[in-house]
């Protein structure tokens, strides 16, 4: 009996200290375009991050983050499970590779977008004040959710808040409402924050991924934007494809 209690102790601390409780209910909060959100110095200076950028990426990463938030705010089960905090600084930065200000200190050439944003957000959060606090599962979370945004599919098997973080920034896609984001908060965040021109922008930025970084856009989601608009660019021969088919003629 003294073995069983001893072992269902440990299995209660286990649990513990695997699932952490999040702390949300302790961290500040306001209202941003009808939506309450984490309001800490690591989401604020997020934000900061990507005020210069073109106003369409701005607001669509600003989006990804209060939809997200609207969402969870409306299941109690999320609220007490998801990392807001993580949710926050993932979200705002999680499109990092798309920046296309000139001499931008967040796009490599030789990296894909997710990749470029994935790594920058790291380096962004290591070199915080409050960052250097975050473990390495914290940021593990935040890496793989910026990574596996540009291919649909992944999540599957994914923690809660990588999914979670993954299902926010779909929010965003083009087309109606998630009945996940109650109707209220998602009028107010487009008020605020209009999405017509999500489309074109993110045609318009990966026309540019496709033209500037050929080589980081092969078997990616942005390669059918290289092969459609941009003169001169050609995936075959780069293509998981044609190493399994070296030299086949019939495709263009
Ligand atoms: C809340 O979210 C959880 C996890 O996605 C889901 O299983 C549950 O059905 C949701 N609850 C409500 C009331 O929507
Ligand atoms: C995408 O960009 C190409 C090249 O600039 C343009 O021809 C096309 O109309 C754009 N599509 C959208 C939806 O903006």
């Amino acid at each position: 009996m003294k073995f069983l209690s001893t072992i269902a102790t440990l299995g209660l601390a286990v649990t513990a200290s695997c699932t952490p409780k999040p702390g949300n209910g302790k961290l500040p909060t306001k209202i941003f375009h009808g939506v309450e959100v984490v309001d800490t110095q690591i989401v604020r200076d997020a934000q900061a991050v990507i005020k210069d950028f073109d106003p369409f990426l701005k607001h669509h990463s600003l989006r990804t983050w209060l939809f997200g938030a609207a969402a969870i705010n409306a299941n109690a089960t999320l609220k007490s499970k998801i990392d807001l905090e993580l949710h926050a600084v993932t979200c705002i930065l999680h499109d990092l590779g798309w920046d296309m200000t000139p001499g931008s200190e967040w796009i490599s050439q030789e990296h894909r977008f997710e990749v470029d944003g994935g790594l920058g957000a790291l380096r962004w959060v290591k070199a915080h004040k409050q960052g250097k606090k975050w473990d390495e599962i914290r940021l593990e979370k935040m890496y793989d959710a910026i990574a596996l945004h540009g291919s649909p599919g992944l999540s599957p098997g994914k923690n809660l808040d990588v999914q979670f973080a993954l299902t926010s920034i779909a929010f965003d896609n083009p087309g109606a409402r998630n009945p996940l984001i109650p109707e209220k908060e998602y009028n107010s965040i487009l008020a605020g924050l209009p999405n017509e021109d999500i489309g074109a922008g993110t045609n318009q930025t990966w026309v540019w991924l496709a033209a500037t970084k050929p080589g980081a856009t092969y078997n990616t989601i942005v390669e059918p934007f290289g092969t459609a608009f941009v003169p001169g660019y050609s995936a075959i021969g780069h293509r998981v494809f044609d190493l399994i088919n070296p030299g086949f003629q019939g495709s263009s």
